[in-house]
């Protein structure tokens, strides 16, 4: 892509000091986001995703260190920046829809109350002013009856609801970067594929990059313009979405389209299933993570890691026998 990211993070490390040691949760990450596009994080339970999102934030727990990497956006790096200046980035440039969602919303105060502070924290505007504009942004998330709403509280609101409320949260500033961490993971299908159309309307309306972060490759199919598959901390592929879906070369990636259920799938039919478990993020070796559940590992994958290499259609993956395995 010729176009200058909005976001671009590089070689990324983060451990965390715990009693069992130094685990290193994130491990030399890099991707990039563009204005109007969306690039879906993927990968099992653990792999990292939400650690490297709340980096960007700067919203990781104590224990949590960056022990490598930069964070550019808006010609400064994040990682740098003294707290009141990441303060006003974040809400108002980069906004976040957090991981379980439906527990985000304090019960205590309405809806409205909630979005209207995100607007009178980042803009000066009156109270008047910040009502008016939730209420727009209720309308807009199609919330029907949004004066109404404005004073209801979360307990009043269905799931879908009190998702769409969350979107108008994140949206309320207009940032140019939306991190969506499982946004609909907690939804039924039917109103998981309302919150996708709704999220890649207001994203065209608004020109913002969304990281989109799920282990749910159906989603990614509707949403993503690029992909980046992590595992053990670490990106082992990423390319377009036409890319992964038609040309997985990782051989995880592969193990993970191979799971998914298509419409040939009988019915009673056992789903494929990647045996083994993730590597231990305490003792790295100089292993490739996926070495002991691959089908195609080779004494060189025991003695070295492999690192990303573009490949000629210009996705990147990390594997010895990328060019060879089919
Ligand atoms: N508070 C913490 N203390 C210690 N280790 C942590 C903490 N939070 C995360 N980790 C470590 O970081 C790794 C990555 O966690 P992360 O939450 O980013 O996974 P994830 O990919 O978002 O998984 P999920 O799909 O389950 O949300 C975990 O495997 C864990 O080892
Ligand atoms: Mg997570």
């Amino acid at each position: 892509m010729s176009q200058k990211p909005v976001l671009s993070i590089k070689d990324l490390s983060v451990s965390f000091a715990t009693e069992k040691g130094l685990c290193q949760a994130v491990k030399k990450v890099n991707f990039a986001v563009y204005e109007g596009k969306t690039l879906a994080l993927v990968g099992e339970s653990g792999c990292g995703k939400s650690v490297t999102s709340l980096a960007v934030m700067r919203l990781l727990p104590d224990l949590a260190n960056v022990s490598s990497g930069s964070i550019h956006f808006n010609g400064q790096d994040l990682l740098t920046l003294n707290k009141n200046s990441m303060c006003s980035v974040r809400g108002n440039d980069i906004a976040m829809i957090f991981q379980e969602p439906l527990t985000a919303l304090n019960p205590v105060f309405t809806i409205g109350e909630q979005i209207a502070e995100a607007l009178l924290i980042h803009k000066r505007i009156t109270k008047k002013q910040a009502k008016d504009r939730t209420c727009e942004l209720l309308d807009r998330v199609r919330i029907p009856e949004a004066r109404k709403r404005f004073d209801e509280y979360p307990f009043q609101l269905s799931g879908g609801m009190k998702q769409r409320a969350l979107i108008a949260m994140a949206l309320a500033c207009e940032p140019k970067i939306l991190i969506a961490d499982e946004p609909t993971t907690a939804l039924d299908v039917t109103i998981q594929a309302g919150i996708l159309e709704l999220m890649k309307e207001l994203q065209k309306e608004m020109n913002m990059g969304i990281i989109f972060i799920t282990h749910d490759l159906g989603v990614v199919a509707e949403i993503a313009d690029a992909v980046s598959i992590m595992y053990a901390g670490e990106v082992i592929e990423e390319g377009d979405v036409y890319q992964i879906f038609e040309n997985p070369r990782h051989p995880y990636t592969k193990g993970l389209l191979e799971s998914m259920p298509t419409l040939q799938t009988q019915k009673g039919e056992k789903l494929k299933t990647i045996k083994g478990s993730v590597p231990n993020l305490f003792n790295r070796t100089e292993a490739c993570n996926f070495e002991n559940r691959c089908a195609y590992a080779k004494e060189v994958c025991r003695k070295e890691k492999p690192f990303l290499e573009e490949e000629a259609s210009g996705a990147k993956v990390a594997c010895h026998f990328h060019r060879t395995i089919s």
